[in-house]
């Protein structure tokens, strides 16, 4: 287990203004940032990000909808950080999501569901390299 996990905060939160609510939630949950940028996904940036997903029914609507508007990517600390993300986060599909979760709180649909949270500590590290370099990695608590 790690202390580390990605995040993307997708389009649809960002396009709304809420991204800085969902920052302060992630704050307030004990998480430290430890790198975040905006980022505008080429389609064969998603295609890449999503290839677990290749050749699912819902993969070209997401791969539309992740390169619809520019998103926010972080890499977030927390002990066991992977587990406490996704539970601040909440079910996939935001009719499942409980209350006060990010997905209850900001989600539109199953597809347009404000946040992906990484789920394993081998996945994170995965994601997180595809769009930070080892310095752009802060370790010690300089912001936010
Ligand atoms: P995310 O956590 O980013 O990981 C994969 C994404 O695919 C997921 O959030 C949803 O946005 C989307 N997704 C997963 N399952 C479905 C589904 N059954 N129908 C539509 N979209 C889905």
């Amino acid at each position: 287990m790690t202390n580390r996990t990605f995040t993307i905060i997708k389009p649809n939160a960002v396009a709304a203004g809420n991204t800085g609510k969902i920052l302060d939630m992630i704050l307030n949950a004990g998480f430290k940032i430890r790198a975040l940028k905006m980022v505008f996904m080429s389609r064969n940036e998603a295609t890449r990000f999503y290839a677990i997903h290749q050749g699912k029914p819902f993969f070209a609507d997401l791969v539309e909808f992740m390169t619809s508007g520019p998103v926010i990517v972080g890499i977030l600390e927390k002990e066991n950080a992977v587990a406490a993300l996704r539970e601040l986060v909440g079910n996939t599909d935001p009719a499942k999501a409980a209350e006060g979760t990010i997905r209850r709180m900001f989600a539109d649909s199953l597809t347009r569901n404000a946040i992906h949270a990484s789920d394993s500590d081998e996945n994170a590290q995965q994601e997180w390299s595809q769009f930070f370099k080892p310095k752009e990695i802060m370790v010690a608590d300089y912001c936010l």
